[in-house]
């Protein structure tokens, strides 16, 4: 049986990056008003899933493939915020590339560590 912190993680990861997407197309085309009320949920999301995974892994008594898909996830809840601040202040510019690129590094490494698809 599933208990409410492993649903608030399981159910709401795809979740933050779909709301995040949103937040940066809607910065984007310069709709600044829902954007910022759309980044505050974005950020409540960060912190449900730092807290539910903390858990988690205390849950399963931290082992290694999920503390290193727990740093990764953090790289990459970092590359999520500087996309949106920096596309906000219209300071991502060059930086563009190589956030992205830390983005869909971490995101795909999260992914498989989290499904086991890599585990050591
Ligand atoms: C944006 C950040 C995060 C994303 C996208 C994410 C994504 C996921 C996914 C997709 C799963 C597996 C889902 C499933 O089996 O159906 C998972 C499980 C897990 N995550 Fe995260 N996660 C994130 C943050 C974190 C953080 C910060 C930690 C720890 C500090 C963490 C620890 C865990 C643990 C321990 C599990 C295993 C749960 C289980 O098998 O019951 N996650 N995560």
């Amino acid at each position: 049986m599933q208990t409410g912190m492993q649903h608030a993680h399981l159910d709401s990861w795809w979740l933050l990056i779909v709301l995040f997407l949103i937040t940066y197309f809607l910065l984007k085309a310069g709709k600044a008003k829902g954007a910022k009320i759309l980044h505050m949920i974005v950020r409540l999301f960060y912190i449900v899933m730092l807290f539910s995974g903390v858990y988690l892994l205390s849950m399963w008594g931290f082992p290694l493939t999920h503390v290193i898909k727990g740093i990764l996830a953090i790289v990459l809840i970092y590359a999520m915020e500087m996309i949106l601040v920096r596309t906000k202040k219209g300071t991502l510019g060059s930086k563009a590339p190589m956030y992205w690129g830390i983005l869909i590094v971490s995101l795909v490494l999260v992914l498989l560590l989290a499904f086991r698809i890599i585990s050591f």
